[in-house]
């Protein structure tokens, strides 16, 4: 790349001038200054590099500092979303309010169309109707626009239809043929949120109904996003991916975990590759250990029925803590590519070390919530709730202390928790830091110096914190742990788009970094049942409970402190 320095020199210091100055950049004179001085524009004054064209889009200092990854990115093509399960919670609750809102902020294709695809028996007005009040009670931003509504519901439309009926598949294809755009016909996008079972044969029927075809055609697209549970152990996530391959393409198939669309765990690749300090710090020789703690204050409440076939374990371990984990722990990808993000996640996954069934007990904590208080309420125990066994075993809260076993963390122990129930809802990473030789200030203060630690906290008050000793001022010697605070809504402005709409978008245009490859989920699934078939059958003993509204059993604790560590809690952040 050519570059004339001087010139280019001036062009920022002008940009920076006028920013600064709280003038606009004046986007002709950037163009201007620009093609005068060669192919690239250098903001010197911070060091970074911008192609000409990205220059001439700044227009605030912040745009000058920022550097943007997506020019690249394909445009979203005109398409139709047909949603497999319409009539569920799913759709009213998650998928309609992101699709409403990605159209109110224009980043639908043009043209584009929904179809509702489920059993009941509705009108397509009725469905509307339905759906529009539930958007009034789940809509991220409120109240929702009447007029932007009409404009988006006119694209939407309901399919009456069993899974398993060929006539329906047929009545579909009609659907799809009378929107006329070639692109609305061809290019589709199918939401399987169906009960898991009913999967390889939404598929399979849609395939045979020549609506999905198994390619990677650059012309026209089908894609297929299939929702959790991807299986219940490994055997069935092994059959069900052999089964969605034989009529779609490993390519074509996008497998959700809504973790991944969360603004703060896509922070997690920023944070740790685009920042020299922190990646230098990564690994044993300056890590203690990590921790990852994912708590809710809910119960089960009206899912008794699908947690009596889950329970923690399956529920949140086997997709969304070891992604986050994978996140936090894997190793450079060589490029940006989802394949080679996905690489990387599967290369960590594979290296966590196998529990043996001997070493479940030790490693690995489960629990259940009995009756307590949360905020001054009372609670129910998991027993009691709704469609719920009186005497289940299965565990609503899970601890275990996990081994990485690469070069980068050998030795390292990482502690992974989730749970029901618990005093607060939160979602954090912390990178617990070695502390200082014992002499100096350690030899001092003994343990009540503060070892550095790094917290990512993902949800809510979405931030990062810093933890370092730092002196209290005055005439005495005293030290204590400051913490230096990054937070998004402080910095970005309260602006927090759902999980699904990233999710939605990025299926539309068919980039797969954010969803699970099939050697992911399987690699999960075998971390997972290790650990199952270490608990066996055996009923929870009296020691695996604890009151709702506690942070788990006392088991928990120990599971740290034998190791001289203790967790610690979320913080609730006013
Ligand atoms: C879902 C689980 O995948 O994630 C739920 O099935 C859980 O049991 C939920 O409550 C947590 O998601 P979030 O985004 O609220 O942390």
């Amino acid at each position: 790349m050519k570059t004339v320095t001087s010139d280019v020199e001036r062009v920022n210091r002008r940009n920076a001038e006028l920013v600064l100055s709280g003038t606009l950049c004046k986007r002709s004179q950037c163009h201007t200054l620009c093609v005068g001085s060669g192919l690239v524009c250098f903001v010197s004054f911070v060091e970074m590099r911008y192609p000409l064209g990205h220059c001439c889009r700044m227009d605030t200092l912040e745009e000058l500092l920022t550097c943007r990854l997506d020019f690249g990115a394909k445009a979203v093509e005109p398409c139709s979303i047909i949603i497999f399960g319409a009539s569920g919670d799913l759709t009213a609750r998650k998928l309609i309010p992101a699709l409403y809102h990605l159209f109110i902020e224009k980043q639908l294709p043009d043209p584009f169309r929904i179809i509702g695809f489920a059993r009941r028996e509705k009108s397509e007005i009725a469905w509307r109707e339905e759906l529009y009040a539930a958007l009034q009670q789940f809509s991220r931003t409120k109240p929702v626009d009447a007029a932007q509504w009409q404009t988006f519901s006119a694209n939407v439309f309901y399919c009456q239809g069993d899974f398993s009926d060929t006539a329906s598949y047929q009545k579909l294809e009609q659907q799809l043929a009378q929107f006329g755009h070639e692109s609305l016909r061809r290019n589709l996008l199918f939401y399987l949120a169906t009960s898991p079972s009913q999967f390889a044969e939404v598929v399979e029927r849609l395939h045979k109904a020549e609506l999905l075809h198994r390619h990677d055609d650059k012309a026209w697209w089908q894609r297929v996003v299939v929702e959790k549970p991807f299986g219940h152990d490994l055997p069935s996530a092994r059959k069900l991916n052999s089964e969605l391959t034989r009529f779609a393409h490993e390519k074509q198939i996008f497998r959700i975990d809504h973790y991944l669309g969360k603004e703060t765990v896509q922070n997690i690749l920023m944070f740790r590759f685009s920042n020299a300090i922190f990646e230098q710090l990564w690994g044993r020789q300056s890590v203690d250990h990590i921790q990852l703690t994912v708590s809710e204050k809910l119960g089960v409440g009206s899912r008794g029925s699908y947690y009596e076939e889950t329970g923690a374990l399956r529920d949140m371990v086997q997709n969304h803590l070891l992604q986050v984990l994978a996140l936090v722990a894997m190793e450079p990808p060589v490029s940006l590519e989802a394949e080679s993000i996905r690489d990387e996640k599967v290369k960590l996954l594979k290296s966590i070390r196998s529990l043996h069934p001997a070493q479940v007990p030790i490693h690995v904590v489960r629990s259940q919530y009995t009756a307590g208080e949360i905020d001054g309420n009372p609670r129910l125990g998991y027993r009691q709730e709704p469609k719920v066994s009186p005497d289940s075993n299965v565990e609503t809260f899970v601890a275990m202390k996990l081994f990485v076993d690469n070069w980068r963390w050998s030795g390292v122990p990482f502690y992974l928790r989730t749970g029901k129930s618990l005093p607060l809802s939160a979602s954090e990473v912390r990178v617990q830091f070695r502390p200082t030789p014992n002499v100096l200030f350690a030899a001092q203060c003994g343990p009540k110096l503060d070892a550095n630690a790094i917290t990512l906290r993902l949800q809510p008050n979405e931030g990062i914190s810093l933890r370092f000793n730092g002196k209290i001022p005055g005439a005495t010697m005293r030290l204590r742990p400051v913490r230096m605070h990054f937070s998004y809504n402080t910095e970005f402005g309260a602006y927090t788009p759902e999980a699904y709409e990233r999710l939605l978008l990025e299926a539309l245009s068919g980039d797969a970094t954010l969803f699970l490859r099939s050697d992911e989920v399987e690699t999960a699934w075998g971390v997972v049942d290790a650990i199952r078939t270490g608990w066996g059958s055996a009923p929870l003993s009296e020691r695996e409970f604890y009151p709702a509204g506690t942070w788990g059993p006392a088991a928990a604790d120990d599971l740290l402190a034998e190791s001289g560590h203790a967790w610690r809690n979320p913080q609730p952040i006013t």
